[in-house]
């Protein structure tokens, strides 16, 4: 059994838009595990339904916001959960960093006072033995004179510290889940990198799993150890991640990959931006979301709903929802051989 199983789940918000529907879908049908003590990426484009599949699963949605399915946390499924319990599942098994810390950060109390009161609360640690132990932490996400700085006010430092404070304060009460969402989205390319380093130093070595969500899958490139690949708020491809990059079999995997800048690529070889928007036409009941923007779609795509499979030509656990997957450039035969027979 995973850590956490999220089977099924879907999202809509009240105000359809038209078509006498008064609930429009913003995830539908959304299955994931995460492993103890492993890091799932969860990728997509913005308004693929991320960001709503967290919040569903931490019980944040707004109150409007009807959802069905099951996530099984420890066995115990949190979006049946009362919300007294769940209050103590929040930081205490299960936390959180978002984009922006300045959202998710008390402006007005100071950062050491942010972090000592999520260690009291969950350790029973004196004022003096947190206010130890945050000194310790913050040093430990690479915040400079840290001992300064548990004095200071969450504006007095940059976006960069303020995420490491952020992820300081999410790993102070040791959850058994963090779910990062975009965590490194709003800071500069190198700072993002370094941060990213960190989170993925922190959770290996306490043991911690993570749900990294992201619309950039050279984020998960180098950190997770599964990736989930949502498109319009369903899973189109899901595997572990070497056999993702190496093999993806969606073609909006490949054109996500083929848009990511990569340092073994020849020189002067331009990226390759997916044509169309992610929404321009929404295909819930037209089968596959992404045939509007696809090169390869055909009526297959457009006529009935498909299923998320287990590709054939994988060795391991590959999950795919496409009628005409990328030819598998491994194969012994040519890729146009293999098209024509799939
Ligand atoms: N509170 C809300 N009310 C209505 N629709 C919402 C709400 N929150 C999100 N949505 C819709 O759900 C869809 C998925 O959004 P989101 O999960 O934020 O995407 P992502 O995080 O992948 O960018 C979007 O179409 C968005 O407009
Ligand atoms: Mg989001």
């Amino acid at each position: 059994m995973a850590l956490l199983e999220v089977r099924d789940l879907s999202i809509s918000f009240p105000g359809g838009s038209g078509r006498g529907s008064a609930l429009s879908k913003a995830v539908d049908g959304v299955s994931f595990d995460v492993e103890a003590g492993q890091v799932a990426g969860l990728v997509g484009e913005s308004g693929s339904g991320k960001s709503v599949t967290s919040l569903a699963v931490m019980g944040l949605l707004p109150h409007t916001a009807r959802v069905g399915g099951s996530a099984s946390f420890d066995g115990r499924d949190l979006l049946a959960m009362p919300e007294r319990e769940l209050e103590g599942v929040r930081g205490r098994d299960v936390a959180m960093v978002f984009q922006d810390p300045m959202t998710s950060l008390n402006p007005v109390v100071t950062v050491g006072t942010q972090i000592t009161e999520v260690l009291r609360r969950h350790t029973g640690a004196s004022r003096r033995a947190a206010r130890d132990e945050a000194g310790e932490l913050l040093a430990r996400v690479g915040i400079p004179a840290p001992v300064r700085r548990l004095r200071e006010y969450p504006h007095q430092l940059s976006g960069g510290m303020r995420q490491r404070a952020m992820i300081a304060i999410a790993l102070a009460c040791s959850p058994k889940l963090l779910i990062a969402d975009e965590p490194t989205t709003a800071l500069d390319v190198t700072i993002q990198a370094q941060v990213l380093e960190l989170m993925g130093e922190l959770v290996r070595e306490r043991g911690t799993a993570m749900l990294l969500i992201t619309h950039d899958l050279g984020v998960v490139a180098g950190l997770c150890d599964t990736v989930t690949v949502m498109y319009s708020g369903r899973v189109v491809e899901r595997a572990e991640r070497h056999e993702l990059f190496a093999r993806p079999r969606h073609r909006y995997t490949s054109g996500l990959l083929a848009s990511v800048p990569r340092l073994d690529a020849p020189r002067g070889q331009r990226l390759q931006p997916i044509p169309g928007t992610p929404r321009d036409v929404i295909g819930w009941d037209a089968g596959c979301a992404f045939a509007p923007r696809c090169s390869a779609a055909d009526d297959a795509c457009r006529g009935t709903e498909l299923p998320l499979v287990q590709d054939p030509t994988a060795s391991g656990r590959h999950l795919l929802r496409c009628a005409h997957p990328v030819p598998d450039q491994r194969a012994d035969e040519p890729a146009d051989e293999q098209e024509r027979s799939a």
